[in-house]
């Protein structure tokens, strides 16, 4: 089989808009339809942009969902292609993994002391679930506690410490997490008051990058003192933050907190192959893994695979070369807020959340009058991040992301090592485009919202 050339024939004889949303679904045809992106091909890339069918070139800042923390790099392809390569079999079950070895090597060395213990997975919402059973497991209690909005996956097990109850309910998992809101140090400190014997962990995104709120360094001390006095583990979810997207090596590091066990997933893969981990201090790992029979809880078929672990290898060497992107992420941030915070003189004025490159950016008066803002969000609920995102795509060929289909903004996750000329080219077009629609006139917001909600009924 050529693939490529498998691909050109689909491409030529089908729409795939109309094919995905036959077979897969047709409310993600819609939705990605109401933000003017359906009918788009990429069919080719570089390291920080794709390329569609006609030959335009679209700068991402959404990167895999924050997964392609080097962009799409050659040097992670080239990786899985070397394991592809490998005449070592993959797989083999009962024999130890040599890549997986490694790979946990390096994964306890770029954790510099803090992790002795490592559980592969095969990416973000299974870390989740394996850290709250070891959780349960080591405590043998049954609760969580979680934040609101906080973001941990949608597997059964990382529903249940979704920070929206309204996902929670939908699954009927809703009742055994205590939903307590991020920095709320009494709110906890009473949590665990009056459930203290039940709560077996706290789970924390250190970055809600959903709002943009980020975990205090007070609150994570709190946190940690909590956990300590009634016997709870401390899990942070690095899926998102980790591996320098914040500035850090790891979120947390910005507190000087140690959690128990992290989660990692996104980053380690290159945004070339699913993989993730469990990082768990020794003393976790002692009693999760307390007799021989465990093993048999803690596993899957395709952890440790040869692709996964190449590309986490490939990408934790990227680190040792590139010992500056650290100070190289808080100056793109720094950069982002100086260019979108001091508007004097501008229409609109900007809230942005986040840490680092996990940033959203909400828009204030991108719309003049309050009557058509009053409108537009009962039309759609919170539409202006929808009608941004659309025309950076139309207008500048920028690709921004959603935090979530009604928040309040947009937000980008880009590769970490992006040039900062780039994020100066995003800010420039978002100036432009809220500067417009401050200014326009407010039909042509409306028609957009009204056109977007038809789109999606
Ligand atoms: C903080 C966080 N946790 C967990 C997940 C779930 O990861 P995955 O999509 O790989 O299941 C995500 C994904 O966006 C995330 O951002």
């Amino acid at each position: 089989m050529n693939l490529q050339a498998r691909i050109d024939r689909f491409l030529a004889t089908h729409q795939v808009a109309e094919v995905y949303a036959r077979r897969v679904n047709h409310f993600y045809t819609k939705y990605l339809t109401s933000l003017g992106l359906a009918d788009v091909v990429f069919t080719d890339h570089d390291t920080h942009h794709l390329v569609d069918r006609d030959g335009n070139r679209y700068l991402d800042l959404v990167a895999g969902y924050g997964a392609c923390y080097w962009g799409r790099a050659e040097f992670v392809r080239d990786a899985a292609r070397q394991a592809l390569e490998l005449r070592m079999p993959s797989l083999v079950q009962f024999s130890h993994s040599v890549l997986g070895a490694m790979l946990a090597e390096a994964l306890v060395s770029y954790a510099a002391g803090d992790f002795d213990r490592v559980f592969f997975t095969n990416g973000g919402a299974e870390s989740t679930d394996y850290a709250l059973k070891m959780a349960r497991m080591v405590t043998g209690r049954p609760r969580m506690v979680c934040f609101t909005m906080g973001y941990h996956g949608l597997t059964l097990g990382a529903l249940g410490v979704n920070g929206s109850v309204k996902h929670q309910k939908m699954f009927g998992v809703d009742g055994p997490a205590l939903v307590l809101p991020l920095n709320d140090a009494e709110a906890l400190t009473d949590a665990f008051r009056r459930h203290g014997r039940e709560i077996a962990g706290v789970i924390v995104e250190p970055v809600i990058a959903r709002t943009g709120d980020v975990a205090s360094a007070d609150f994570m001390r709190v946190a940690r003192a909590l956990c300590d006095r009634h016997g709870a583990l401390l899990i942070c979810d690095e899926i998102k933050t980790g591996f320098g997207r914040t500035g850090k090596p790891f979120c947390y590091q910005w507190s000087g907190v140690v959690p128990d066990i992290i989660t990692v997933a996104k980053g380690l893969s290159g945004g070339v192959s699913a993989v993730g981990a469990v990082l768990s201090r020794e003393h976790v790992y002692r009693k999760v893994f307390d007799s021989i029979e465990k093993i048999a809880v803690y596993s899957s078929t395709f952890k440790e695979n040869h692709v996964a672990m190449a590309v986490g290898l490939a990408v934790l060497d990227a680190f040792d070369r590139h010992p500056g992107i650290y100070d190289h992420v808080q100056a793109a941030e720094s950069l982002v807020r100086q260019q979108l915070e001091t508007t004097a003189g501008s229409p609109v004025s900007y809230t942005i959340g986040g840490r680092g490159l996990v940033l959203t950016i909400g828009a204030s008066s991108a719309v003049r009058s309050n009557v058509v803002r009053a409108l537009v969000d009962k039309v759609e609920g919170d539409a202006i991040p929808g009608i941004l995102c659309r025309r950076l795509f139309a207008e500048h060929r920028i690709l921004v992301s959603l935090p979530n289909r009604f928040g309040a903004s947009v937000a980008v996750i880009p590769a970490l090592d992006l040039p900062h000329e780039e994020l100066g080219r995003f800010t420039t077009a978002l100036r432009t485009v809220a500067g417009e629609m401050a200014t326009e006139s407010n039909w042509r917001t409306l028609r957009e919202v009204v056109a977007d909600a038809r789109a999606v009924l």
